[in-house]
């Protein structure tokens, strides 16, 4: 078991770069089994969630070479084999192997996927999505089955834009017979980054980033390049820190229009930072203004923030309102935040946080992976020594991060015990 060990505060003052996007990737290394040739990725994070999709392409027989962010897969000898349940439950984006294979082999056997706990994420508009394409679903104990005959281009509306949803359709509908079009589609820039790559495959998918995508279905998908957008959440999550003990901080390769609802949120209360290009050079105000947060979906307040933004909102003078409205469960972390001392009271996904709180250091758990990036936060501003514990999720999605810390000048290190 490894744990994080935060020596809080600390000011930090440097230079951090943004990785490429987790919930990116995670896509991408799917999409590329539908190539019959080889898949070039740039910018790949080094993170666990990407480790366990290519032990995936492995098994499926893809040749991997995965070096200096750069990311190969050769995909010509790929064969369809069952997922196995110790790969799709390592994490939540093993289900888009699901419209990989369907769309590739017409035949998909996989195990239900893993994931955060973050509420029961039920993955309906996915099967849904299939069954209109024309393929069958069977539910196999803890396994789904996924076939068709041939799949044919169907009008699918999504009773909410969900993301995995949406590229999980497209996935499935690039080699369809006809056309596919997906109303109420989700717009986050990670589905337009999967689009570009399956559009270089040679697919001829228009309307990615909006909520209407029309797919016309190809019959063949060969060689490709593309790299992966930067992280937003790994951005705006390293943005709230120099909020709280940033010195100058500079945060470089953001795409600034990705993180638009945390940076208007971020003035609101104060914060000042000079955007230059790509970069964001961010400090700590002398005192905060409440203010109150709501997820929504792109280009609203994303929900992987809510978490990390709450611990600011403890620092803000007056009652601040955080609400969660995307999933049921975003709220692990508040125990832990209330044990450091911060004043937050919970109503269902709804937290009231009245500030300013000073946090005091104590032995706490990351009980999932934005939960564990809040704990982070919490332990860079507290008196004293934190111990976070369960660091596995976070490690899931933060390439890096002592090392990015540690260069700003954090103390923090890993425990391994
Ligand atoms: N939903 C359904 N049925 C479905 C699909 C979704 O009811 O078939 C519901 C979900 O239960 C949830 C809401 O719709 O309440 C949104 O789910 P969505 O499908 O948009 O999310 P996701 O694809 O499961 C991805 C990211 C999440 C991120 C969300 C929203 C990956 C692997 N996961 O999840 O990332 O929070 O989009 O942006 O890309 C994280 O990185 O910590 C994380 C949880």
């Amino acid at each position: 078991m490894k744990q994080l060990i935060v020596e809080g505060q600390h000011e930090l003052t440097g230079e951090i770069k943004i990785s490429g996007a987790k919930n990116s990737v995670v896509a991408l290394i799917p999409a590329a089994i539908l190539s019959d040739e080889e898949v070039t990725l740039y910018n790949v994070p080094n993170i666990s969630d990407t480790k366990s999709l290519l032990d995936i392409i492995n098994l499926l027989g893809g040749q991997v070479v995965y070096q200096n962010e750069m990311l190969k897969i050769d995909t010509k000898n790929i064969k369809n084999k069952v997922i196995p349940e110790e790969l799709s439950k390592k994490l939540r984006a093993s289900y888009y192997f699901m419209g990989a294979l369907l769309g590739k082999f017409h035949y998909a056997e996989i195990y239900f996927p893993g994931g955060c706990n973050i509420g029961s994420r039920p993955i309906d508009f996915h099967i849904k999505g299939f069954k209109k394409l024309g393929a069958e679903v069977i539910i196999d104990k803890d396994k789904y089955i996924i076939k068709a005959d041939k799949l044919k281009g169907a009008h699918i509306f999504l009773d909410f834009a969900s993301v995995g949803a949406t590229i999980n359709i497209m996935l499935a509908a690039v080699k369809a017979e006809g056309t596919t079009y997906i109303s109420n589609a989700a717009k986050e820039p990670e589905i337009v980054n999967v689009a570009t790559l399956l559009n270089n495959m040679g697919a001829k998918i228009i309307g990615a980033g909006t909520s209407e995508i029309k797919i016309e279905g190809v019959s063949k998908l060969g060689t490709a390049v593309v790299d992966v957008i930067p992280d937003r959440i790994e951005a705006g999550t390293y943005l709230i820190i120099g909020a709280l003990v940033g010195k100058d901080l500079k945060i470089s390769g953001i795409i600034e229009e990705h993180v638009d609802a945390l940076l208007s949120k971020l003035k609101e209360m104060g914060v000042k930072m000079y955007v230059d290009s790509n970069s964001i050079i961010i400090s700590r105000p002398t005192k905060y203004k409440a203010i109150n947060v709501k997820t929504l979906v792109f280009p609203g307040f994303v929900t992987d923030l809510g978490q990390p933004m709450s611990v600011l909102l403890t620092q803000a003078e007056g009652t601040s309102i955080f609400e969660e409205t995307i999933y049921e469960n975003r709220m692990g972390h508040v125990p832990y935040l209330q044990q450091m001392g911060a004043n937050i009271k919970v109503n269902g996904q709804t937290a009231i946080i009245t500030g300013p709180t000073e946090l005091t250091a104590k032995e706490v758990t990351a009980t999932d992976l934005r939960a564990g990036a809040a704990m982070i936060i919490a332990g860079l501003i507290a008196k004293g020594t934190t111990t976070i514990n369960e660091i596995e999720h976070i490690l899931r999605g933060y390439e890096n991060i002592v090392e990015k810390l540690s260069a700003v000048g954090a103390q923090i290190t890993i425990n391994e015990q």
